[in-house]
């Protein structure tokens, strides 16, 4: 297993790491069709977003580029009983064809070299009137992540003016947006909801009182009451949009 992987790993089982993903499922579950609707995962790594929909259900392909991922993926869907499809590809050339009735884009457009297209990619395979979900890193996080949590202001106030940012995570540089320049590229479609992810745990900067159940209990109760009331989504550490694809006569880029 090479670092990158484990440390992914070790991220998803801490108490922040989880709390990412019930509130990613607790977003995308108010708007998502009754079961079994089809679910197209793009990035999903080790499947950690599709178990849920699973569960409920739904019909899910994970689609991602790391074979270790994906052998994760395998794994945690075999020890559940659950069935699912896993496709071994890049983005950039997908072996996978629509229409599905829900695309999840979360967490990955913060590596591509050209997002923007790969988003509008990914709209062709969701079907008219279908759902596409989108979470990435916000850059409006970032100064403030620099101040609070690692209390580097000088840090803080370079991070205003770049979009680039290093990930202790995958140990490499990524591409920091925010959810409105996600809303201009998928001009057309009708945003349905905008979610703020780690609204107040990602600066929280005591990881020694996350642990502690009761307190994160409290948190996790804050930060779902917070997912949608404006502005805290606005520096919340991640977004998440939930956007449907247009109908044909809408207009718009749904259509392509
Ligand atoms: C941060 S992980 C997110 C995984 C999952 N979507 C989640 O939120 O738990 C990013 C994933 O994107 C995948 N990835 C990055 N670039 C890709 C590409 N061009 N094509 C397919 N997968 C890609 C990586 O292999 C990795 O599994």
């Amino acid at each position: 297993m090479n670092d990158a992987t484990r440390q992914w790993r070790e991220w998803q089982r801490t108490p922040w790491g989880r709390l990412h993903y019930t509130q990613a499922n607790a977003n995308l579950a108010r708007h998502l069709p009754p079961a079994p609707a089809t679910v197209l995962d793009l990035a999903g790594g080790d499947g950690a977003d599709a178990l849920r929909p699973v569960r409920a259900g739904h019909r899910v392909t994970v689609v991602d580029r790391s074979a270790e991922m994906l052998a994760d993926a395998e794994h945690a869907f075999a020890e559940a009983g659950l069935p699912v499809r896993l496709v071994h590809a890049d983005l950039a050339d997908l072996p996978v064809r629509g229409p599905f009735d829900v695309v999840l884009a979360h967490n990955v457009i913060q590596y591509l070299p050209d997002p923007a297209s790969a988003l509008r990619t990914a709209l062709t395979l969701v079907a008219p009137g279908g759902l596409l979900s989108v979470i990435a890193l916000n850059r409006h996080s970032e100064p403030l992540r620099r101040a609070t949590m690692d209390l580097d202001p000088a840090a803080a106030l370079a991070a205003l003016d770049t979009d680039q940012a290093r990930t202790r995570t995958f140990d490499t540089t990524l591409t920091l947006h925010t959810a409105d320049q996600v809303v201009e590229w998928l001009d057309g479609c009708v945003l349905l909801g905008h979610y703020g992810i780690n609204a107040v745990t990602g600066y929280v900067a005591d990881n020694d009182r996350k642990h502690d159940p009761a307190f994160f209990a409290d948190l996790e109760r804050l930060e779902l009451a917070l997912a949608d009331r404006m502005p805290h989504p606005m520096p919340a550490r991640f977004f998440h949009l939930v956007f449907r694809r247009g109908n044909p006569g809408d207009g718009g880029p749904g259509l392509s």
